[in-house]
């Protein structure tokens, strides 16, 4: 199986699997745990925007930071551009955060509500250049899942930063 093929299976389970669903921490574990057992990376997991920082999530792998400012690492640096971050060699990233030396390479994925950033995927891999952009699309369908299905209103969970 290529991976396109497996990132199609993983959208239908992924999908199945939450669909219904409102508790927006509950959706992320579920992603997490989805992503990480079929895809095998190194860690994947979210971080939050709570209280004017990203701070840990549901997750998959080693104990990783707990805390990360917005604009720091690669996953503050997604978080305030809003956008997609694929990086190749975490060792080229100005100011990347290594919660751990096996990490090589990494994608994150803002998870958008609302026009906001409401928290980021974060994936990391133990290869260099693992990921493109077949795993930027796939991925960024997966985390719309969690903040459009279910039709949740997480103005209670978010608010202390909006
Ligand atoms: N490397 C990330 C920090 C989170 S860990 O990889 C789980 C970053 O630079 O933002």
């Amino acid at each position: 199986m290529n991976k396109t093929q497996k990132y199609e299976g993983l959208l239908k389970k992924v999908r199945s699997l939450i669909e219904g669903e409102t508790d927006i921490v509950a959706k992320m574990a579920t992603v997490a745990a989805a992503v990480h057992e079929e895809m095998g990376f190194f860690w994947t997991g979210f971080y939050r925007a709570e209280n004017g920082e990203l701070l840990i999530g549901p997750f998959q792998g080693p104990a990783a930071c707990i805390h990360i400012p917005f604009g720091k690492g690669v996953c503050g640096t997604s978080y305030v551009q809003a956008r997609t971050i694929v990086v190749p060699d975490v060792e080229e990233f100005p100011g990347h955060i290594a919660c751990s030396s096996l990490s090589r390479s990494e994608i994150v994925v803002p998870v958008i509500k609302d026009g906001r950033v409401i928290a980021v995927l974060d994936i990391d891999s133990k290869e260099l250049a693992t990921f493109d952009e077949v795993d930027a699309r796939y991925l960024e369908q997966i985390v719309s899942f969690i903040s459009s299905s279910g039709g949740e209103d997480l103005s209670n969970s978010y608010d202390a930063w909006m």
